[in-house]
């Protein structure tokens, strides 16, 4: 594996999006199609890994999907993705889902999970990553409860 690039900071690689539910992304009770939201989450986390490593980033997992609250056709859903840890080759995404309000502009929690993207080369080998530089005391208990995650993700493989 090559010798990772500088650390950097989560800040850099923090990734919004914004989308509106469809017709088409509903399923049959009127509500948000589940596997509709999954993609967007994995769309959105996989930007803020691949603008973390600098390279393509594969999705190696996706666990802790929490489904707390509907999210109906109509609704305005804003997506956001931070970088949690950074390992080897492998780092940890942090992924909200909330819905925004029209009048208030008020953003409820709807959905969240933690991804594992790895990133890759050419060839599609694993790549080392760059560290992460944490900055706040949150960033620091991001990383040590992202390490305790990883622990047991790997340990349940
Ligand atoms: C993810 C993938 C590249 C890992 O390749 P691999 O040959 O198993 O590589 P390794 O065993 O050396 O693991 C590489 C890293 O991935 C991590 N990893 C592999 N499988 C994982 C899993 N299920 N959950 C979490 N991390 C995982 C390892 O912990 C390691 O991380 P580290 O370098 O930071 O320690 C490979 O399994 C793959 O291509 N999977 C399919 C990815 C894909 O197609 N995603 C799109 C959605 S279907």
């Amino acid at each position: 594996m090559t010798v990772a690039p500088a650390p950097r900071s989560p800040r850099v690689s923090c990734t919004e999006m914004t989308e509106l539910v469809l017709p088409q992304h509903s399923n049959v009770l009127g509500g948000a199609f589940g596997g509709t939201i999954l993609a967007w989450m994995d769309i959105c986390g996989a930007i803020a890994a691949q603008r973390h490593c600098g390279t393509v980033a594969v999705t190696a997992a996706m666990d802790d999907v929490q489904f707390r609250a509907p999210i109906r056709v109509g609704d305005v859903v804003v997506l956001s993705a931070r970088v949690n840890a950074a390992f080897r080759s492998s780092l940890e995404v942090e992924v909200q889902v909330q819905v925004e309000e029209r009048a208030s502009g008020h953003r409820r929690r709807c959905v969240d999970a933690f991804m594992t993207f790895v990133s890759v080369d050419a060839a599609g080998a694993p790549a080392a990553v760059p560290g992460l530089l944490a900055e706040t005391a949150d960033d620091e208990r991001r990383v040590r409860e992202a390490q305790a995650r990883r622990d047991h993700r790997l340990a349940s493989r």
